[in-house]
């Protein structure tokens, strides 16, 4: 089966971002990643990015109504017809069912749930690393153990939500990129 309507999960430096760049080489479809939109609407100063600064720079989430708002409309884009790796969306109960509404009125439902695991100081050692090359707000340890609290509490329920829905495979976030790539590929069949 070829999976073209794919979401990754995971906690924070899971490797969602890194392993969405070599799907999105894979099957040439596009990383919508709230994330990133996000940090552009930030380094833009744009209405949404000045609203979501300081809860992104703390590692707390950004209003479910401002990122379904955004995420609608990046999935309605000519380029994500013909499928999406989704990164980061959705985070919680409300955001996965806006998603599995949306999904099911265009008659294109995910396909595949990939659930990356890792374990939390192996989280804090990769952010941390990051932080010393790229500089991210919000790669510091407090802001990071504060991102991991918030995933553990609003996110992880949205694996059982996935597997109730008979999509989910779980993928050891461990060792090389390329290990784990090659973990994804055997899970996505
Ligand atoms: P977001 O940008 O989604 O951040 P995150 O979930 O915390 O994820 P990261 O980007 O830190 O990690 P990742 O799993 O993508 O790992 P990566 O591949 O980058 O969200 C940021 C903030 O925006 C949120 O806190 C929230 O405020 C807001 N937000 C975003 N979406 C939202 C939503 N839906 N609802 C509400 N708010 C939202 O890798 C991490 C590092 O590890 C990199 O340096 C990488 O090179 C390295 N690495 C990757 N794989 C490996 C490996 N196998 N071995 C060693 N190093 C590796």
């Amino acid at each position: 089966m070829t999976a073209r309507r794919l979401l990754l999960l995971g906690p924070p430096g899971a490797g969602k971002g890194t392993q969405a760049q070599l799907l999105v080489e894979r099957y040439r479809i596009p990383q919508i990643s709230t994330g990133d939109m996000l940090r552009a609407a930030v380094a833009a100063e744009t209405e949404i990015g000045i609203q979501a600064k300081a809860m992104m720079e703390r590692g707390d989430l950004v209003p479910d109504e401002v990122v379904i708002g955004v995420a609608e409309e990046r999935l309605a884009q000519d380029d994500a017809q013909r499928g999406f790796i989704l990164d980061g969306f959705p985070r919680t109960g409300a955001q996965a069912e806006a998603l599995d509404a949306l999904l099911e009125r265009l008659g294109t439902p995910l396909e595949r749930c990939v659930a990356l695991t890792l374990d939390e100081e192996e989280i804090v050692s990769r952010l941390l690393k990051r932080a010393e090359i790229e500089g991210r707000s919000d790669d510091n340890e407090t802001a990071v153990r504060h991102r991991i609290a918030v995933y553990q509490e609003q996110t992880e329920p949205l694996v059982a939500h996935y597997e109730a829905q008979g999509i989910l495979r779980r993928v050891e976030g461990t060792g090389s990129v390329e290990e784990v790539a090659k973990r994804i590929e055997e899970a996505l069949g």
